[in-house]
């Protein structure tokens, strides 16, 4: 009896002493003590060696032990079975898991988003079209046919596998889709990524955001044009802002005209980025060539419209004080979280 209890005592404390971690060496835990050929059942069978008068002694013994092993394998936690996670202890499951930071709005969306918002106010909606276009939406339709010299002014990335297709450079080809089907009156805005072969510089990149609108119904005239304009630079940048309407040319619209504002910087006093002048360009805009209207299927004897365009990238430059535009496309995230507080 005393070599039994001396032997039941060094097994116990050999138990205890076990601490598995992976379901492994959980499972050889088992085996070697609760097995069929396990220490346990082992010791059971010394009982036919004890005497009878100690059999009852001894039986209360061996179950004890027997309950002292099943509940220190019941308390095993495991986890996994590679051996990488073996050297963290204590896993803790009621612990809250480590969080995981959401993204911060890209700033050209930030911008963008409120440009679309100011427009949704005057009943602009948004209409969208592919960055793939053919000729007759981004130019053939917008009255620059082949060989026009104005081609040249966007210089365009064509598709290899067929002359026709091209990356859109502005996101007029949308307008032109939206006039073919002819649903009138038109009030559109059209936000989306456009292409141009342009050496990369902080100034220019070979793909950029646009924000372009058209409103097309019968009588619209110049007047409305500047007063959607100006309400928008009043809603963007504020109440003090001044602006002002260049003539320019554009072959889609006429009479064509550039708008610029009075530098967000200076207040027109004249500094670097508006290279002394006081003044900033960020849209062209003008009344929709006839042509034009007659390409898309429209009565250009009934109906009139103003269109414009503007770059994103350069309003979110003047709005955050941003003097490199390739910032916009390196994914810094030193970068982008300074716009956290803008969402
Ligand atoms: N499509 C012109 C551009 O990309 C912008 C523009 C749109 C100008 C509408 C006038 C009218 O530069």
């Amino acid at each position: 009896m005393d070599k039994l209890r001396d032997l039941i005592e060094k097994y116990k404390a050999e138990v205890k002493d076990e601490n598995p971690f992976l379901i492994e060496e959980v499972e050889s835990f088992r085996i070697k003590y609760l097995g069929t050929k396990g220490l346990v059942k082992t010791i059971m069978g010394e009982m036919k060696n004890v005497a009878a008068e100690n059999k009852k002694e001894a039986g209360q013994l061996l179950n004890e032990f027997k309950m002292f092993v099943e509940e220190k394998f019941a308390t095993f936690d495991y986890i996994g079975t590679t051996n990488e996670n073996k050297n963290t202890t204590n896993l803790d499951l009621t612990l809250p898991g480590t969080p995981t930071p959401i993204g911060t709005r890209h700033p050209i969306s930030i911008v963008k988003n409120k440009i679309v918002g100011i427009f949704n106010k005057l009943g602009f909606s948004v209409a969208e079209g592919p960055e793939i276009e053919d000729d007759f939406h981004n130019f053939s339709a917008l009255n620059l046919p082949e060989n026009h010299p104005a081609r040249d002014m966007q210089d365009t990335f064509y598709i290899a596998q067929n002359p026709d297709w091209l990356l859109r450079t502005h996101t007029s080809s949308v307008q032109t889709r939206e006039m073919q089907k002819g649903k009138l009156p038109l009030r559109i805005i059209c936000p989306g990524r456009v292409f141009r072969n342009e050496t990369i510089s902080a100034r220019a990149h070979c793909f950029f955001n646009q924000v372009e609108g058209l409103y097309i119904a019968e009588n619209v005239s110049f007047a409305d044009l500047k007063q959607t304009l100006y309400y928008f630079v009043t809603e963007m940048f504020g109440k003090n802002v001044k602006v002002r309407f260049r003539p320019s040319y554009f072959p889609f619209t006429e009479p064509s005209a550039e708008m610029d504002i009075s530098c967000l910087l200076c207040n027109g006093k004249g500094c670097n980025v508006c290279k002394k002048t006081g003044w900033v360009e960020i849209l062209g805009c003008g009344m929709v060539h006839p042509k034009v209207l007659e390409n898309c299927g429209i009565d250009s004897n009934k109906y009139t419209g103003f269109a414009f365009g503007m770059g994103i990238e350069r309003i979110t430059m003047l709005s955050y004080q941003i003097k490199d535009l390739r910032l916009f496309s390196e994914n810094d995230v030193r970068f982008l979280r300074q716009f956290e507080s803008a969402l």
